[in-house]
């Protein structure tokens, strides 16, 4: 067992990665905007998405319960609200591509990449598949999988070779591990202290060899991404994406971080003090906008990674990416069970 894993709660086909993660809320948590959260914990550690003002209008609030047996009848999780777009993940479909593209190849067999959570309309998933055919490893298959039946049924005729529609939740319904599972605007629905469990559950379906899980958050039409990356054994990078004309200061894009972060752009929180030097670094390298904002972006970045561990170079950084370790970023209190 990797680094990092608790034992116990396996789902079908995978082992459970446990993280003591996030604790309970409490008083000077931000109000970062996380989807109007306004969820609760439920007893044994269940999976439900946040219940309450802000849901939105799609949310059907059929909750279900974890630790099920294997092969359980109801899907892990609850459906929510639908919205997609295409081209939307296109930012995150790139780095995907390039950062995972090598695992991908070195995989025996024809690597399996699920698109969860694909909403409404099956554009991602079908995306997601010629991009990673295309830069990564022309043998992938993906895997639409949603917790929405008829979102399922709307999506199967779009099925072809390499592309299929299945239905479920976090309990991921495919044959064996997965190569990749990318979650976008999945878990911005939930309660913050269901991502470590969530998370959990999603690294025990990786292969323990080049696996990787890519959840996180972006605005309507992609312009704006935030996304965590882990590995088998837990959390990783974090990667901040963005259309780089677009943007005013690099923390407009807190409006995009992931559940496990959104909350805590707050004084005294590491991923609050990176953006507030992100901002410090972008206006003193203000002179380089007259070069465009991509110069800006570079120069920006590598002031920054005086400081904090950036994870990527110049390569990314001109694409209007920034990578940075995790425990760089990880709430005060988050730890990485390690049995
Ligand atoms: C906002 S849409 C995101 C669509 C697409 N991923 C994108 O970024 O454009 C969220 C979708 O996730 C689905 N969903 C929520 N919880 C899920 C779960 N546990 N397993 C699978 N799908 C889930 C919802 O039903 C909804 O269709």
């Amino acid at each position: 067992m990797p680094a990092g894993c608790l034992p116990g709660g396996a789902e079908a086909g995978g082992r459970r990665v446990g993280f003591r993660g996030l604790g309970p809320p409490g008083p000077g948590r931000g109000s970062g905007g996380g989807g109007g959260s306004a969820g609760r914990r439920r007893a044994g550690g269940g999976v439900a998405p946040a219940a309450g003002p802000g849901r939105g209008a799609g949310s059907r609030g059929a909750s279900t319960l974890v630790g099920m047996a294997p092969r359980m009848t109801r899907p892990v999780g609850s459906p929510t609200r639908g919205t997609t777009n295409p081209n939307r993940l296109r930012r995150m479909d790139r780095w995907i591509a390039d950062a995972h593209g090598a695992d991908l190849r070195r995989a025996d067999a024809p690597p399996v990449a699920v698109d969860l959570g694909y909403g409404a309309a099956p554009w991602t998933a079908v995306e997601l598949l010629d991009r990673l055919r295309r830069d990564a490893d022309p043998r992938t298959r993906v895997v639409g999988v949603e917790i929405d039946p008829a979102r399922v049924a709307a999506a199967r005729p779009y099925a072809r070779e390499g592309l299929s529609f299945a239905h479920g939740g976090f309990e991921v319904p495919v044959d064996g591990p997965v190569a990749l599972i990318r979650a976008a605007n999945v878990l911005r629905q939930y309660d913050e202290e269901q991502v470590a469990d969530v998370w959990g559950r999603l690294c025990g379906r990786l292969a323990a060899r080049g696996g990787l899980l890519v959840e996180g958050t972006c605005d309507e039409i992609g312009r704006r991404h935030v996304w965590v990356a882990l590995g088998p054994e837990g959390p990783r990078t974090v990667t901040f994406a963005t259309r780089l004309g677009s943007l005013e200061r690099p923390s407009d894009l807190a409006e995009r971080l992931p559940k496990a972060l959104i909350h805590r752009n707050v004084p005294g929180e590491p991923v609050h003090a990176f953006l507030r030097d992100f901002d410090r670094a972008w206006a003193a390298a203000a002179p380089y906008a007259s070069l465009g904002a991509r110069q800006r972006w570079i120069a920006t970045a590598s002031s920054l990674a005086g400081d904090w561990p950036l994870t990527d170079g110049r390569r990314r950084w001109r694409q209007g990416e920034l990578t940075v370790r995790w425990d760089a970023l990880a709430p005060r209190g988050w730890s990485t069970a390690s049995g």
